[in-house]
């Protein structure tokens, strides 16, 4: 391995939400989905370089970007995206909004999985639109759709179905049967996908594929609005980056439109790392995907043999969807910040107390720790 994943940085100095959360400073947190690991130098080497020329200034989409997107993209999935297509969004959560505020008329609601990343269920209300959820359900800790649930949900008002593939919390990829008969029933109601595939070249599971919504066939073309970037790829979280794919014109000028004057400029230095990050950072991203199999391994072992917890996959990502309902805890994310001083994300957050999500995007030894320190804390419990 030619890159450092084992090597510990300090970032509570460099302004981490992650790493400023907590006041007490024994907790690791391993909440927020960023990884601790440093940007590989065909990245940050791209950066000073722009950096040195000291003039930074309003910056149009690089072509070059664009083009070594969609390169990727092909590569990664198959699927075949027209330049025209890409509209550029500074980060995903930007994308989720202006989907809701194109796809939804006052009245008109989105239909959201449960648990699922905040900010799913956020963007509606920030549009002044509403949703309604389903539940995912649990099949031996793989969070899947309840299709009768989505089918008996559905309403006339209902105009979109927000897809996390890969999911998040759950990490689940998505099985072609299941983009299938999501597929199916959207077809059959009119209904458009608001597809966040952020997480989709973080696919751990041996046999997993990621299949984006939108390649499916030409309904899924035509009526999706898709959400993905390098920034969960190459470790550029919290850089305002991240691409809308919007093949039907009509939907894409729309979604133009409803960004204007609002929607911020994305800055030059994103474009040149986002760039960078596609063109140059394959070896990283290969190597980082054999470290997190590694930790997914060690995280699986060590959670398998505390009383109360269960944990399968997940299929993708670096985050670990942990089942604490035979624990009896009333509050395990408390309990785990508290007791274990491990800073897992709450459930809650994500609409079920009765889960954690840990972050194993960091060093094995950060994560073994964290491990030794919940399984004493469980140990220890009367
Ligand atoms: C599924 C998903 N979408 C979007 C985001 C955030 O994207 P951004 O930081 O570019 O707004 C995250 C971050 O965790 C995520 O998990």
């Amino acid at each position: 391995m030619n890159y450092s994943f084992d090597q510990i940085i300090e970032r509570r100095n460099a302004y981490s939400t992650k790493w400023l959360k907590f006041s007490d400073n024994e907790v690791i947190p391993m909440w927020i989905a960023d990884m601790d690991f440093s940007c590989p130098e065909e990245i940050t080497n791209a950066m000073h370089k722009h950096l040195d020329k000291g003039v930074f200034g309003y910056t149009d989409t690089p072509e070059s970007l664009t083009e070594i997107f969609i390169e990727k993209i092909k590569e990664n999935s198959g699927w075949e995206i027209k330049k025209e297509w890409v509209v550029w969004v500074p980060g995903g959560v930007v994308g989720l909004n202006v989907a809701c505020k194109t796809t939804l008329a006052p009245g008109e609601i989105v239909m959201v999985p449960s648990p699922i990343y905040a900010p799913f269920t956020e963007a509606p209300e920030n549009m002044e639109r509403g949703f309604i959820k389903t539940d995912l359900k649990d099949v031996n800790g793989r969070l899947e759709l309840d299709f009768e649930s989505v089918k008996d949900l559905l309403s006339e008002d209902t105009k979109m179905f927000s897809f996390c593939n890969p999911h998040n919390p759950g990490g689940t990829v998505f099985r072609t049967e299941e983009i299938e008969e999501l597929s199916r029933i959207c077809k059959e109601k009119n209904i458009i996908v608001c597809s966040d595939e952020i997480h989709s070249d973080l696919v751990l599971e041996e046999g997993a594929t990621h299949i984006p919504f939108a390649s499916f066939d030409d309904y899924n073309l035509e009526n999706s609005i898709t959400i993905t970037g390098p920034c969960k790829t190459y470790n550029l979280a919290g850089f305002p980056i991240a691409a809308a794919v919007i093949p039907n014109n009509e939907l894409r000028s729309d979604f133009q439109r409803n960004t204007n004057g609002i929607v911020s400029h994305i800055d030059s230095m994103a474009f040149v790392a986002a760039e960078a990050a596609y063109s140059n950072g394959e070896k990283w991203h290969s190597e980082l995907l054999n470290y997190l199999k590694l930790n997914r391994e060690i995280l699986l072992q060590g959670i398998r043999e505390i009383e109360g917890l269960s944990l399968t996959g997940p299929e993708a990502g670096f985050l670990g969807w942990i089942d604490c309902r035979e624990s009896g805890l009333e509050n395990p994310g408390n309990f785990f910040i508290e007791e274990a001083k491990v800073g897992v994300h709450d459930g809650a957050w994500f609409g079920n107390k009765d889960y954690v999500r840990i972050n194993f995007g960091c060093p094995s030894s950060v994560l073994e720790e964290a491990l030794l320190r919940i399984k004493k804390a469980f140990s220890q419990r009367n």
